[in-house]
């Protein structure tokens, strides 16, 4: 059996959960404000509880957020010519058996994917504490419903592809946020540059 290595930290895998099921129930619960789904209303009480929850969910969900950023920003960051290569092949999804350049602990797909998450996720932040706490402020709410949509538009289309892509595209790929390790070849198949920094 081939030896297995950490890709996740235990704080990296509970955060991740965080993060997720936060996001899931604000889309969820944003979704039955904007079309009236008074059966989700109904659920939790009323229209007034689920936007008290909407609201506080959003406080844990933007904390979560910031957490990840330590550990995924300055790679998502270190781009190189190397990603315009891996993206130029579609990373090897379009045209099988394409040689690709050696990828870093996340390939140049998902660190388009982290900054795009985390450019949204701040838009959607501010633009729900805007409208929640300044109600006053006409002008500044009407802009922030208009980012906070137009951020919920870049979730809606980047999380369903992420999800495909963490477990039925890429097997094996899903038990880094269950368990945190991945075995020490599959690594090196899809992570060649952070396998060698790593000293493997
Ligand atoms: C329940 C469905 C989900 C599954 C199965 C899943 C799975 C995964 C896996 C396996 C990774 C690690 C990839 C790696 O290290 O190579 C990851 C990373 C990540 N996930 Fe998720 N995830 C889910 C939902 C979400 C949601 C809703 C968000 C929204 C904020 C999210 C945001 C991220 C981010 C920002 C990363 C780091 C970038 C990356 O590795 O692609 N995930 N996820």
């Amino acid at each position: 059996m081939s030896k297995m290595i950490t890709k996740a930290t235990k704080f990296e895998i509970i955060n991740h959960w965080i993060l997720a099921l936060s996001c899931l129930f604000l889309a969820l619960s944003g979704f039955a404000f904007l079309f009236h789904l008074e059966q989700l209303n109904a659920v939790f009480g009323s229209f007034a509880t689920l936007k008290v929850l909407h609201n506080w969910i959003g406080v844990v969900f933007v904390v979560s957020l910031l957490a990840t950023v330590s550990h995924y920003l300055p790679v998502a960051l270190n781009l190189s010519g190397d990603d315009i290569t891996w993206l130029a092949k579609g990373g090897g999804y379009i045209i099988k058996n394409v040689s690709l350049p050696e990828q870093d602990s996340i390939n140049s797909g998902q660190k388009l994917y982290y900054l795009a998450i985390l450019g949204a996720g701040l838009l959607i932040s501010v633009s729900g504490f805007v409208i929640w706490l300044f109600p006053a402020s006409k002008s500044m709410v009407l802009l922030s419903h208009l980012l906070h949509n137009v951020s919920f538009v870049i979730f809606a289309m980047a999380i369903p592809v992420h999800i495909y892509l963490a477990t039925i595209a890429n097997p094996g790929t899903f038990r880094i946020m269950v368990q945190g390790t991945v075995p020490l070849e599959w690594a090196r198949k899809r992570h060649g540059k952070w396998i060698k920094r790593m000293g493997y």
